[in-house]
């Protein structure tokens, strides 16, 4: 994995350096990339995922996506609507079953070659689970069957790609407007790393880098309130009855954003570090951009050193600087995720 990503880093700088210094919006680059990333977990490492119609639908697909489920749709509060909102509907669908048919399709072709002595991706690792537990077409014992576990590179390729685009939005985002942090960055980047490759287990000695990473994803958590969930049984919570059946939906935006954090609008990833600029655990705990429990997000780890092998990686070869005259709005947008508003930014090449 960490291969991949750090091809993928090589891309975005070139394509950062490349605009000489002007002002240009990192949207297309920063969603191509940790696309390219999720895509090459689930379907194999790829001389040219760029150059694979395949792949190019399915981000413009998911901006698309985008679009359609922005908060604000009154069929997701009153379901009846959507008799009057059939059009957007049907986009929705049909974006969807795209995704489903073109999912279905690749990984069909990726089992013609299956070899299970040679495990390339995600559809290879799943496929010798469904050989091992004598997976079919009908459920098994406990209601399985093969189809629902080649499912999972659906969830992966979807909830796997989208949020850690956004989640490294908000990071350019921050250190532009912030460029005393990103300087601080920098400074553990050239003292603890120099010019060598960035590799996950930096992370242990870069705890400003971190606490950066956990500070935009406190302020800004692209799932602001997961995903909606179910009472399995009649349950009580803070003295209020919960009915089985009642559709639960988590506020991790307001965890965020609670009166613990003091002046909670405000970035300082110093908040997570102690006297000996060491990274506060509890503080950590509390940020549940991840959700909590059996269902916390099972890409979280993944997640984590994605975002800061893109930022050191980047930050170590790059200066991001806010162009002249623009100032940035720091409330983003809803949607399925919570995600910046188009910004530019301006890229110098750093040497040292
Ligand atoms: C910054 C990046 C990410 C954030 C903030 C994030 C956050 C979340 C959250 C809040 C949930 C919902 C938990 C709930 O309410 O039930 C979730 C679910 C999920 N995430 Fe992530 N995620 C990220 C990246 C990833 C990655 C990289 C993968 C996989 C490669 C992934 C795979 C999934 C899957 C499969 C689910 C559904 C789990 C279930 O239904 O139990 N996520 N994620």
């Amino acid at each position: 994995m960490e291969e991949i990503l750090q091809d993928e880093v090589d891309v975005i700088v070139n394509e950062f350096t490349r605009q000489n210094e002007k002002p240009f919006n990192p949207y297309k680059t920063v969603m191509e990339a940790t696309g390219s990333f999720i895509y090459q977990f689930c379907y194999g490492k790829g001389e040219n995922v760029r150059n694979d119609e395949d792949f190019l639908q399915y981000i413009k697909n998911f901006s698309s996506l985008e679009e359609i489920t922005k908060t604000g749709n009154p069929t997701d509060l009153l379901p009846w609507m959507r008799f009057l909102f059939r059009g957007k509907l049907q986009k929705f669908y049909k974006l969807i079953s795209e995704a489903r048919k073109y999912r279905t399709k690749k990984i069909k072709k990726l089992l013609e070659t299956f070899d299970p002595k040679d495990m390339r991706h995600a559809v290879d690792l799943l496929m010798s689970k469904i050989i091992r537990y004598k997976l079919g077409d009908e459920p098994n014992e406990i209601g399985l069957t093969k189809n629902d576990v080649l499912g999972v590179i659906g969830d992966y390729s979807g909830a796997g790609f989208d949020p850690s685009a956004k989640a490294f939005l908000w990071l350019l985002l921050y250190v532009a407007e912030y460029p005393d942090v990103q300087r601080k960055i920098q400074e553990e980047i050239e003292e603890k790393i120099g010019n060598r490759r960035v590799t996950a287990s930096d992370r242990e000695q870069m705890p400003w880098t971190e606490a950066t990473i956990l500070e935009s994803m406190r302020l800004a958590g692209v799932s602001p309130l997961g995903l909606p969930h179910c009472a399995t049984e009649d349950v009580f919570v803070n003295g209020y009855m919960i009915k089985k059946g009642t559709v639960v939906i988590f506020n991790y935006y307001s965890v965020g954003h609670d009166e613990q954090w003091e002046d909670t609008f405000e970035f300082n990833p110093g908040r997570f570090l102690n006297s000996e600029g060491k990274l506060n655990k509890s503080k950590i705990e509390s940020v549940l951009s991840f959700s909590a429990g059996r269902r916390r997000c099972p890409g979280a780890v993944l997640a984590r050193n994605e975002l800061f092998l893109l930022l050191a990686s980047v930050l170590q070869k790059c200066q991001i600087r806010k162009p002249q005259q623009e100032e940035y709005d720091l409330e983003g947008i809803f949607s399925t995720t919570y995600y910046p508003k188009p910004y530019n930014i301006c890229v110098l090449s750093r040497e040292f």
